[in-house]
């Protein structure tokens, strides 16, 4: 069977809004704002665009967030991402933000989530997408600062389905994050954390056991550890694995040595995304297509990835169902 990755109905779980910012709209909102950035133009930026590891990507895309100043910049951001969403059969998204990153610029809270959110509302009526809202918490910060955070997000707390864990993973286990995830499970959220992207698979335990993660983001160095291998096929807790960031950040060389299909064989609950499309290369079709031709997964195992996208999501029992049914409509003969 002939699967076309882009018309696949698929959710993505792993997307950070502000790695949505593509070049030439990084240099239109640095314009329009009175922001000089550190290139001259979009053709030096794109060159920037060669890392070495994680950090060497972090270092970029924070700089780039230089640009994002206003609501409008946040809803215009979140509304190009949607668009391009819809293009590659995306149904529903869970999406990332780090508001710590807008915060030590002088924005405020509610500068971030205004802008996201005046863009989520239009999402179901003009995309076909339904949304929801992750807040990550900066590993390498303070766990003090995550506090605060979070302490800011109480008033929005209807418009965030939950928090996680991103950046430097490096020398920032899960476990300097037990204290803040326990309050923000207290206050209602649910909780997910990057963890095994750079990261040992020590720090996946971490986070399934202290940090009570409902999904792990990344998680590919949990293939290095049996026992851990054992118990995620065990539990079925999703791994949110994003191919294309992987080969780009150098987590693995070439895209025939990704751990995916292994996962996938060794009866993980395994979903495919795109990270940060607008440095990486792609998005989240453009990463099922990545798999299917660099590992030569089938039309099944596409399939299969895409049911994964949706029961590993925070949506209830009867969407889930809905979309199921879509995916077993494509496989139909017609
Ligand atoms: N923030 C944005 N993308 C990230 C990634 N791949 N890993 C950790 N933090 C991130
Ligand atoms: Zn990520």
């Amino acid at each position: 069977m002939t699967i076309d990755p882009r018309t696949l109905p698929k959710a993505e779980l792993h997307i950070h809004i502000e790695g949505t910012f593509e070049p030439a709209q990084i240099f239109q909102f640095a314009q329009r704002n009175n922001v000089k950035l550190a290139y001259p133009n979009v053709a030096a930026l794109e060159e920037a665009y060669k890392f070495t590891d994680l950090q060497s990507f972090l270092n970029l895309y924070y700089a780039a967030m230089a640009a994002l100043r206003t609501e409008r910049d946040f809803e215009e951001l979140t509304i190009a991402y949607l668009q391009r969403a819809k293009a590659q059969g995306v149904r529903h998204a869970e999406i990332f933000f780090d508001p710590q990153a807008h915060l030590e610029r002088g924005l405020s809270f509610d500068t971030v989530i205004n802008g996201l959110w005046a863009a989520l509302q239009r999402s179901s009526g003009e995309f076909g997408i339904t949304t929801a809202l992750i807040m990550c918490f900066l590993r390498d910060q303070p766990e003090s600062s995550a506090m605060q955070t979070l302490e800011l997000a109480l008033p929005h707390r209807d418009k965030i389905i939950g928090v996680g864990l991103d950046s430097a993973e490096l020398g920032n286990p899960p476990s300097k994050f037990q204290a803040v995830f326990d309050r923000a499970r207290a206050a209602g959220f649910l909780t997910v954390a990057h963890a095994g992207e750079e990261g040992p698979p020590e720090y996946v335990w971490q986070a399934l056991e202290l940090l009570k993660v409902s999904r792990v983001d990344h998680g590919v160095r949990s293939m290095e550890d049996p026992l851990l291998v054992k118990h995620l096929a065990q539990t079925q807790i999703p791994l949110t694995v994003c191919p294309l960031s992987n080969v780009r950040l150098r987590v693995v060389d070439r895209m025939a040595d990704h751990p995916l299909k292994r996962m996938m064989e060794a009866g993980l609950c395994c979903t495919v995304n795109s990270d940060d499309p607008a440095y990486f290369g792609g998005y989240v079709a453009d990463n099922f297509s990545a798999v299917q031709q660099g590992l030569q997964l089938t039309g099944d195992d596409l399939m299969q990835l895409a049911r994964n996208s949706f029961t590993s999501s925070f949506i209830d029992d009867l969407s889930k169902q809905h979309y199921l049914d879509e995916i077993d409509g494509v496989a139909a003969p017609t």
